[in-house]
Order: C-alpha cells, then sequence, then structure tokens
C-alpha cells in the first residue's frame, strides 16, 4: 500500500487538498461529475478548509458530488454530534456544490425504514457513476467510516453497533449527551468500490493502529486493513502517526 509520511499535519491536509483540487479539475475539464465520499471526525477539518480557501480562489464545485460516510443512530441532523450537521457547517455550506448533488445519511429515519433508506444509498452512488475519490479517517480501533472490528470484506451500507472505543472517543462533541449505540456507515465494500482512497493519519494516539492496519494481515478486526486490497489507496501521515511504522524504527 502507498505510505506517505508528510513533515506534519498540515503538509498532510494540504498534499489532501490539491489532490482532490486536481481531482475535481480534471474532471470538469472533461464534462464530468467529480464524486467525493466525504468523512467526519477531527482529522479532515482542515482539509475541508483548504478546500474552501480553493473556493474562494476561483476552484468551483458545481461538477462535485458527494456523499457522507457515516452518520450515528439515532440522531438529528441538527445535533452538535451529527456528522450531517459536521459536514454541512465545515464544508458544504462554504463551496458551491449543487444542493441536489449533496447525499447525506439520515439518522432521525424510524428503524423499519433505515434498510431501505441504506440501499437506496447504495442506488445514488451507483446513479452518480460511483465514488471518484473517498476521503477517510482511521479509529482508533481500525474503523473506517463505522465499519467496526468484526466487519466483514463484503459489507454495503448498513445500520451498525458502535463499539465502546468508538463511543468513548467520541463523547467530547456530544458535550453531556450520550454517544448514540449505533450508526449507518458505508459497508467496507461500498468503499473499496471507489476508484482512489485517501486515508489520512495525525498524531501518535493513531500510530499504533495505523501499523496494524497497513503493515500487518488483512483482518476483519482491523477494518482499514482492507485497504491494503484496494489497488489505487494511499495513507497519509504525519511523523507522530507513523512513528510504529518498521520503516522507522527498524531502519535498513
Ligand atoms: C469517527 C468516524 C470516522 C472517522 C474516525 C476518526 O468516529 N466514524 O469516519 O474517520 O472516527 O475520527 P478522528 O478523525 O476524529 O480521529
Amino acid at each position: 500500500m502507498d505510505v506517505r509520511i508528510f513533515p506534519n499535519a498540515h503538509a498532510v491536509d494540504a498534499f489532501a487538498a490539491r489532490e482532490i483540487a486536481a481531482l475535481i479539475q480534471a474532471r470538469a475539464a472533461g464534462g464530468k461529475l467529480c464524486v467525493l465520499g466525504l468523512a467526519a471526525g477531527v482529522t479532515p477539518i482542515a482539509v475541508y478548509r483548504a478546500l474552501i480557501d480553493l473556493r474562494q480562489q476561483g476552484l468551483s464545485f458545481a461538477n462535485v458530488a458527494t456523499f457522507n460516510v457515516d452518520e450515528y443512530y439515532p440522531i438529528a441532523p441538527s445535533s452538535p454530534g451529527s456528522f450531517t450537521r459536521f459536514m454541512r457547517e465545515n464544508f458544504l455550506d462554504h463551496v458551491d456544490l449543487d444542493p441536489a448533488n449533496v447525499h447525506e445519511l439520515d439518522g432521525s429515519l424510524e428503524v423499519q425504514r433505515v434498510a431501505e433508506h441504506c440501499a437506496h444509498y447504495e442506488r445514488a452512488i451507483v446513479a452518480a457513476g460511483g465514488i471518484d475519490l473517498q476521503l477517510l479517517g482511521i479509529g482508533r480501533n481500525g474503523h473506517i467510516g463505522f465499519n467496526e472490528p468484526g466487519s466483514p470484506r463484503t459489507t454495503r451500507t448498513r445500520l451498525v453497533t458502535l463499539d465502546t472505543v468508538t463511543r468513548r472517543d467520541a463523547q467530547d462533541s456530544f458535550g453531556g449527551d450520550e454517544v448514540p449505540q449505533q450508526a449507518i456507515t458505508m459497508g467496507i465494500d461500498s468503499i473499496l468500490c471507489a476508484r482512489r482512497i485517501l486515508l489520512l493519519a495525525v498524531g501518535g494516539q493513531k500510530a499504533a493502529i495505523v501499523t496494524s492496519a497497513v503493515e500487518a494481515a488483512v483482518t476483519d478486526q482491523v477494518p482499514a486493513s482492507f485497504l491494503q486490497e484496494h489497488a489505487n489507496a494511499s495513507v497519509y501521515l504525519d511523523p507522530a502517526a507513523a512513528e510504529r511504522l518498521s520503516r522507522f524504527s527498524q531502519p535498513e
């Protein structure tokens, strides 16, 4: 797998934003839609900020369609912890996307309607032509989206139960409120269908799981390790997130 270590977190974010911007422009030049899969979380915030800056410098998102990778369940989109709200506030509301091209997972549906919503989401991805670039972070337990350890390779968009580590790590974004016990997430297979995948990780708290994901065997116990099976996935790291990779601890 392509693993790149940048001098600092800012360089990770800037490089990822430039790659996304270049893809948007290349697709626009061909008269094509550019379909982006978007992750929430702290890690990609600066990427979204950089893309908003590029918008202010003239980059158009008129040919961009977006699919959020996950959302808590149950949750109102207006809730402070909602990824729908996160994505609007940190990115979508600040660029010239056509609202018809914005696709969000709805954590406020009645449970009986969730399966159809997930199936509809998968159909919408196909109808848009598939995801050109999927942006990902990684949970400390190796999750991508909300595909927790144990998620099979074949999974598609569905309702899942969150594990304890994930709920603990999310507590800050919920303030005093309880973190929902479930979530809706694109599946491992939905993610691996993207033509390009960028996984970003910064900070020492991700170092151990990054090493498992990129250097150990592929296993459903570390869902991010499935990215090793993708022909065009890259992992962009700052030095702290890379510090346990063997290329550093066992230099030749
Ligand atoms: C969250 C989300 C993921 C995200 C990951 C890492 O809970 N489900 O989409 O990539 O965990 O989050 P962070 O970037 O805040 O460390």
